[in-house]
């Protein structure tokens, strides 16, 4: 069984407008939780005008477009207006981004598996994925989480489990005319080794698109979101940039089929720094099937939250630490984002 394929050759277009050479995805999908605790550690108040505020001014940031292809909402966002009234969605369009909208309900413990999760968020997921269509949203993003453990974790269970909602959420996405970025991420937390993390992540992807083939995923239609492959951060070992995208490609090679349109990397934790050396030395490892490109939270946005602080005065700054940030990213996909960026 295979997906409607009436909304495929829109699908194809904007996967690839969305990996288009030089460009890839700001993350500010943060939940409401999330968004807070990282408020909460800059010292900026946890409230709902400032979540909004934030948005606003990392949406119109000048020049944006030139690094970044679209931009990943969360719910609240998607229905927010800017102070002066302007819908954040307006915002997005006018910058010429494409909009996307986190989908997925959270990772919620899983039952018998301590330690461990599956992410929710299908119930109902039909008609949301509607909603946000009427939006304005073109793609969708659902993230799984798999904690790692030097011998037990992740479970078979933990990615079964996970594998499977990936696919169900990456088939009701194309049905809706979206385009899902199916997001496994492994992680980085635990003092594992690289090598644990590359065969955990070996065994999450292969289980990952034998679900997608399985529920009739067009494989042209949808962008992995995969984490690099390192070892854990609370172990002594640090990997080179070019160990990174040695590991990571071999185990992408192994598992991603060549009709994947994009891969679009998470930071997960990384420094900004570190994020932009790793994605470039994967794409200094020569040609691979797929263009690979970033889709970055934390590694956009860490820099300029800090220089921002809550405070209007700091605005332009922190837009050009953000576009800063845009400008490494997008030169780490040609190989030439290099330390004398950083000096500048
Ligand atoms: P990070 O780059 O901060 O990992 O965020 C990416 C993301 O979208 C997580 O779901």
């Amino acid at each position: 069984m295979t997906t409607d394929t009436t909304n495929l050759p829109v699908l194809i277009a904007r996967a690839r407008a969305m990996v288009t050479t030089g460009k890839g995805l700001l993350a500010i999908d943060e939940s409401n939780g999330t968004c807070n605790r990282r408020f909460a550690s800059a010292g900026i108040a946890q409230t709902i005008e400032m979540r909004r505020d934030w948005r606003a001014l990392l949406l119109s940031t000048p020049g944006l477009s030139r690094c970044i292809s679209g931009v990943i909402l969360y719910d609240e966002t998607i229905r927010q207006t800017a102070a002066d009234g302007q819908p954040l969605t307006q915002l997005a369009h006018d910058a010429g981004l494409l909009i996307g909208i986190k989908v997925d309900t959270g990772a919620k413990p899983l039952a018998a598996h301590p330690g461990e999760t599956v992410t929710e968020g299908l119930d109902g997921l039909r008609e949301r994925l509607q909603s946000y269509s009427g939006m304005g949203a073109g793609f969708a993003k659902w993230r799984a989480v798999f904690a790692v453990d030097d011998r037990h974790l992740p479970t078979r269970a933990c990615i079964a489990a996970n594998a499977q909602a990936l696919a169900r959420y990456a088939v009701l996405c194309q049905e809706a005319g979206l385009v899902p970025i199916v997001e496994p991420e492994i992680l980085m937390d635990g003092p594992h080794t690289q090598a644990r993390c590359e065969d955990v992540t070996e065994a999450v992807l292969h289980s990952v698109f034998d679900q997608l083939v399985l529920h009739g995923a067009a494989l042209e239609a949808l962008i992995l979101k995969p984490s690099m492959v390192l070892a854990g951060q609370a172990s002594t070992a640090r990997n080179t940039a070019a160990e990174v995208a040695e590991a990571t490609l071999q185990c992408l090679r192994r598992t991603v089929p060549a009709a994947v349109p994009g891969i679009m990397f998470l930071s997960g934790g990384q420094s900004a720094e570190q994020a932009s050396a790793g994605l470039n030395a994967i794409n200094l490892s020569g040609e691979q099937p797929w263009p690979l490109s970033f889709s970055f939270g934390r590694a956009l946005q860490y820099p300029a939250l800090q220089i921002w602080a809550g405070q209007a005065a700091n605005r332009i700054a922190a837009q050009d630490a953000v576009m800063h940030r845009a400008r490494c990213n997008s030169a780490a996909l040609t190989g030439a984002y290099g330390a004398a960026m950083e000096t500048v």
